[in-house]
């Protein structure tokens, strides 16, 4: 690693430390609006995103749903023979995507000139940033601009360490490669939900243990009614308002396998795998060196204002590493309002309470915006139009008609239906589907303007131009 000319340490436009999702965007966004950028990572260009988190997982989802489909092949006249997972074929499917993924990223930095450091970046004063390779080689750089983007790692509970085969975190469940026949899932957010479905569908026997009275905190109560219905019906288990207390150690199951997990009041299940997902935490450690005005605060995030700009004077932070929703999309906004912001073209700040979310298990989850409860609280009268998939003819060709649409409008004096407040969706590809309630949640539209527009037929998507129809008082179908 050189990074030093005769005339000092060599000087960027921008400084970027770290290569996931916020890193890479703030790298590319800014490299094509002509910034000169070094983008330093210790590890793979890419982050847990693309490595540990949503690409892998959603790879293996849909191993998951082509299991789903071969089950259920004969309903449609399909007669396939008794198919078992072949782990090494489904790994070696993931890890292809991601190389292929990982590869394009690194190959549009290259393309856009922006240098990259493989090591470890630390933030000095004046915006020096030193960098520490895997050799113990260091480097020096200095940015007019520095984007700190080191996002997050699982946070881990007492009594649960990791040991990467009985008790994992998303770090290392995606290297199993095997099926367990049961498994206890600690956590029923986003992640314990993604790996519940998955390893149900899979054909193990699933327990989700959540600390809180109920699953998907922050999804409306009839969406995560409806998830709850579906993963019955799949046979997962959900235990919420329930402590998890310790388990016994690897090898004191049933035939010296796995472990035995106590929770509640008294209660244990024996299970061959543990799976902890109760959150990330902010990743700064050695980041920051003496003498910068960046502040962490009390739960570990890099503290920042509206325009996520922290207390030293040209210095940005993006991504999980800030107190904001941790999703890669998010990062991406939040990549592309540093940069404006440090070009001068005083961007609007991001309203997260609209950004869009999207949970990929079996049902999927998506949504933007106030839920029924949210609005009633925030003050709104609500009109709330919902509409099942149960009744959608392209759900029924699918086979999948579990979920609905849910929208939640401000009512009119006529009591019909005014601004779009949120849009929540579950069932069959409903990640997919959110970008119409997105637009219309943040465009601030009307149900009546909305109303207007058409949707294919059959689609899934005539159940959200249903629900909205619905709310003008009139209505075809729903
Ligand atoms: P989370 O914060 O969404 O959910 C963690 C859950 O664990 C909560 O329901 C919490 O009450 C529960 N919990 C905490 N401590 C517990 C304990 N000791 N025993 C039992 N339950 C306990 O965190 P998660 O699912 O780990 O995801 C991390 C972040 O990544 C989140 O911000 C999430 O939104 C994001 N993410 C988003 C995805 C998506 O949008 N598809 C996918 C994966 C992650």
């Amino acid at each position: 690693m050189d990074a030093s000319t005769d005339a000092g340490p060599q000087n960027f436009d921008l400084v970027v430390i770290g290569g996931g999702p916020g890193g890479y965007a703030a790298a590319l966004y800014g490299a094509s609006a002509g910034l000169d950028v070094g983008l330093v990572e210790f590890d793979k260009i890419g982050g847990t995103c693309l490595h540990r988190g949503c690409i892998p997982a959603k790879e293996l989802l849909e191993t998951a749903a082509i299991v789903r489909t071969v089950k259920h092949a004969g309903d449609f006249g399909v007669i396939v023979e008794p198919r078992s997972v072949e782990w090494a074929t489904t790994l070696a499917r993931k890890q292809a995507v991601i190389d292929k993924l990982a590869g394009g990223v690194t190959g549009l930095l290259k393309n856009r000139k922006v240098t990259i450091f493989n090591g470890y970046g630390s933030l000095g004063p004046n915006r020096t940033v030193t960098i520490r390779g895997a050799e113990g080689d260091t480097a020096t750089v200095t940015g007019d601009a520095v984007v700190l983007a080191s996002g997050s790692v699982p946070r881990v509970i007492p009594g649960f360490e990791p040991d990467g085969h009985t008790v994992v975190t998303s770090d290392e469940f995606f290297h199993i490669g095997h099926n367990p026949r049961r498994a206890v899932v600690i956590g029923g957010g986003a992640i314990g939900c993604e790996f519940a479905s998955t390893l149900a569908d899979l054909g193990a026997s699933v327990t989700i243990l959540e600390a809180l009275p109920k699953i998907l905190p922050g999804c409306d109560e009839d969406v995560t009614r409806a998830v709850l219905q579906s993963f019955k019906k799949k046979g997962i288990e959900v235990r919420s308002g329930v402590a998890v207390k310790g388990h016994s150690g690897p090898g004191t199951g049933e035939g010296g396998v796995g472990t035995v997990v106590s929770f509640g009041e008294d209660e244990s299940i024996e299970t061959d795998l543990v799976v902890v997902s109760v959150g990330r935490v902010p990743y700064t450690e050695g980041l920051l060196a003496e003498g910068t005005g960046v502040t962490i605060g009390e739960r570990g995030h890099i503290e920042v204002d509206e325009l996520c700009r922290t207390g030293e004077p040209s210095v940005w932070a993006v991504g999980d590493a800030i107190a904001t929703p941790q999703l890669a999309h998010v990062a991406f906004a939040e990549a592309i309002l540093v940069i404006k912001d440090l070009l001068g073209e005083h961007p609007a700040a991001i309203d997260y309470s609209r950004v869009p979310w999207a949970i990929y298990c079996n049902p999927e989850v998506a949504f933007a915006g106030h839920s029924e409860a949210s609005a009633k609280e925030a003050g709104y009268d609500v009109l709330v139009s919902k509409h099942r998939f149960a009744g959608n003819s392209r759900a029924m060709i699918l086979g999948e008609t579990d979920g609905l649409v849910k929208i939640i409008a401000e009512r009119k004096a006529d009591g019909t239906g005014g601004r779009v407040l949120g849009v929540h969706m579950v069932g069959p590809w409903v990640t997919e589907q959110l970008s119409g309630g997105y637009l219309a949640v943040n465009w601030e539209a009307t149900v009546d303007e909305i109303a207007e527009f058409i949707q294919p037929h059959p689609s899934l998507t005539e159940l959200f131009g249903e629900s909205v129809l619905a709310m003008t008082g009139r209505s075809l179908h729903g």
